[in-house]
């Protein structure tokens, strides 16, 4: 009998792949650091039993339509709206996501990138490195202190909890919103629930970290910022799309709020001339939240792992809900 074909879309490790290959045929796009065309998305993905995603892909209605023996789309993230799941399930297709494995990377990334925020850390280095630093003086680069400040968490998912550990260890007062309570995270982490009105107002660090859906849409937007304090930083770690980037670039210029530390924007790769990336008061990444090796193998092996529990029938062991 034929082995059930899979398509990667990016040129992944060979000493990841390699123990699957006796389990399918593999077929992977030639490039780790490009995206692959939709024309051979939809060519490869049509006639794939299996595929594995990342967030670059677009997966629709559109696509799902050509794919007769497609029975799982593996998505290496936790997030996962590049995908119409709907549009996967009314063909029986299952959808699978990597959560966990990146957890605490990724709440590590965002505890960091809060930190260089507040810190002015990326302005630091520049200045060292670009020969400016010419005497010690009171106040050169004085950021804003992150021990015992508050901490406003929209999003109290499993990254959300690990960040709120994390802000426990820095003896903040944490807050959190979230669609619902969470019990165990006040008991243990001693978070309190808030609306997000409350949450926008109190918190000195407002961090996202809500997924991306309808309903989060641009919901950082000009009201919200406008209720956060003048000296209020905010981070995104989660999606783009959840901030109306033009109400932040306003809240940032006139001073609403004090600054910003994005790794994701509404448009990926951020346009180089794009006005976040000339304000001093921003510190912008390239969406790495998860990016360790470490993690960036356990997320690759579980979307192949999640792969070969369905096409050998078994449930996956991460399904999308
Ligand atoms: C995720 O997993 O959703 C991240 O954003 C990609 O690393």
């Amino acid at each position: 009998m034929s082995k059930p074909i899979v398509y990667i879309t990016r040129c992944l490790p060979e000493d990841v792949v390699e123990p699957y290959r006796k389990h399918f045929q593999i077929d992977m796009w030639e490039y780790e650091d490009r995206p692959v065309d939709r024309n051979t998305l939809r060519e490869k993905a049509a006639q794939a039993d299996g595929l594995l995603t990342v967030l670059t892909e677009q997966v629709d209605d559109e696509l799902l339509e050509q794919c007769k023996n497609l029975k799982i789309v593996a998505n290496m993230a936790v997030g996962f709206d590049n995908i119409d799941v709907d549009a996967a399930s009314k063909r029986n297709i299952s959808v699978t996501n990597t959560p966990d494995v990146l957890t605490e990377t990724t709440a590590d990334l965002t505890f960091a990138l809060m930190m260089a925020t507040a810190r002015r850390l990326v302005e630091a280095s520049s200045y060292v490195k670009e020969g400016k630093w010419q005497n010690w003086s009171p106040l050169l680069l004085a950021g804003t202190d992150i021990h015992h400040k508050k901490i406003g968490i929209v999003g109290m998912g499993r990254i959300g909890e690990a960040v709120a550990r994390r802000a426990s260890g820095f003896s903040m007062d944490i807050l959190y919103h979230n669609r619902s309570r969470k019990k165990e995270a006040e008991d243990e982490l001693g978070a309190t629930y808030r609306s997000l009105e409350a949450l926008l107002e109190e918190a000195d660090y407002v961090v996202c970290l809500t997924p991306h859906t309808p309903e989060t849409e641009k919901m950082f937007d000009a009201e919200a910022f406008a209720r956060m304090k003048k000296d209020a930083i905010f981070i995104n770690a989660s999606r783009g799309m959840t901030v109306d980037e033009d109400a932040l670039i306003q809240a940032l210029k006139t001073g609403e709020i004090a600054a910003a530390g994005l790794d994701v924007f509404a448009e990926e790769p951020i346009d180089a001339d794009h006005p976040l990336l000339q304000m001093d008061n921003v510190v912008c990444l390239p969406h790495i939240g998860s990016a360790t090796k470490e993690t960036r193998y356990k997320m690759m092996e579980l979307a192949l792992e999640n792969i070969k529990l369905v096409l050998s029938g078994s449930e996956p062991k991460t399904p999308v809900e």
